[in-house]
């Protein structure tokens, strides 16, 4: 079995390093690298999807504040850049978890100092999250082998895996390890409309680990379940509420409609740095909308009248009463709800 595949690193040092990351725009077909030498190109980079999921994006931003102290007011640059990264995508909370926690770090950091304590605290972000995935792994393929009998006939939606975080990805992240295990286990991917993370990118980055992952049209789920070759759900969140409601891509909350009507469990895999206490419930997740030319003209044809209006929100928002467990770093919260939530933060 292969590692996952590594698509984020800083080169360098805090002065005059610079953020590598993998362009997953051009997945699978090309693996380029792009080099984000400014704060400018790693906010196109998130905008534009080069760098996504929710991990993955905090990293990210986080890796992109110390580009901005690289100029000659270190602490005005990080502040532009802090400002200027969290306008780049509005739903995944760990954008803002990142941001926010490199500001309260460094408020009491000498300027002298600065460059090189926010790229410590980047490095950190990045190492965190690659261990709560580990974390996650663990967790997770327990509650599985459980709810499963060890039929582990998973069905995931988009792309939640070592290319969204910074380790071995939240709901890849049980596959990642019962492969490790030795332990039988097929995948479906949902392509996932309109711009396909699951069949460009999940089904790409668990063959090239050697797990076994097919397609499927995101419509062809309910067939799958109802000849009864799933039997659990898996996805990643963007944002979890504090009720428990989880925002993620869009196409989930179908999926777990589905999985209700079929008796098949549904879990969430995420850390807790996407759970926001602030957010009461699912309706004030604020939820991303995206150009219409990705559905009237993905991947460069045009598959659409000129002038077709479209409705194209990135996520939906799965309710707490249709998901089985969450899973983070810190265990299982089952059953989903304000006060297992809590639970998780003491
Ligand atoms: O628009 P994307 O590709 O950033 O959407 C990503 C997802 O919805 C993921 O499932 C989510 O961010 C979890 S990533 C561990």
């Amino acid at each position: 079995m292969h590692e996952p595949v590594k698509h984020m690193e800083w080169v360098g040092d805090a002065v005059s390093g610079h953020l590598r990351l993998l362009d997953q725009t051009q997945l699978p077909s090309q693996t380029e690298w792009l080099d984000c030498r400014d704060v400018q190109s790693v906010w196109q980079a998130i905008r534009r999807l080069s760098v996504r999921g929710a991990p993955a994006i905090g990293i990210a931003a986080a890796y992109g504040c110390v580009l901005g102290a690289q100029q000659r007011d270190a602490r005005a640059g990080f502040l532009a850049a802090a400002d200027h990264l969290a306008t780049s995508r509005p739903t995944a909370v760990n954008l803002f978890r990142a941001i926010e926690r490199l500001r309260k770090s460094a408020a009491p950091i000498r300027d002298e100092n600065l460059r090189d304590h926010l790229l410590s605290e980047a490095l950190a972000i990045h190492e965190e999250d690659r261990a709560a995935c580990r974390a996650i792994g663990e967790h997770g393929l327990k509650l599985l082998r459980e709810l499963t009998g060890d039929r582990l006939h998973l069905l995931t939606h988009c792309n939640a895996g070592a290319l969204a975080t910074g380790g071995i990805g939240t709901a890849t992240a049980p596959m990642y390890r019962a492969a490790e295990l030795g332990l039988p286990i097929t995948i479906l991917a949902d392509e996932t409309r309109p711009l396909l993370q699951g069949s460009r990118l999940t089904a790409w980055e668990l063959s090239q680990a050697g797990i076994d992952v097919s397609i499927i049209t995101d419509s062809t789920a309910a067939t799958a379940m109802a000849q009864k070759r799933i039997t659990a759900v898996i996805t990643g969140a963007d944002r979890i509420a504090a009720n428990g409601d989880a925002a993620n891509k869009i196409g989930t909350y179908g999926v777990a409609v589905l999985a209700r009507h079929h008796g098949i469990p549904f879990v969430i895999a995420a850390p807790t740095s996407t759970i926001d206490l602030d957010c009461p419930s699912g309706a004030d997740i604020p939820i991303e909308h995206r150009a219409a030319e990705e559905i009237t003209e993905g991947f460069g044809r045009r598959t659409a009248p000129g002038d077709a209006r479209v409705f194209s929100p990135a996520f939906d928002v799965t309710p707490a009463e249709l998901i089985t467990a969450i899973v983070t770093e810190r265990g299982v919260i089952r059953p989903v709800n304000q006060a297992g939530i809590a639970a998780q933060f003491g």
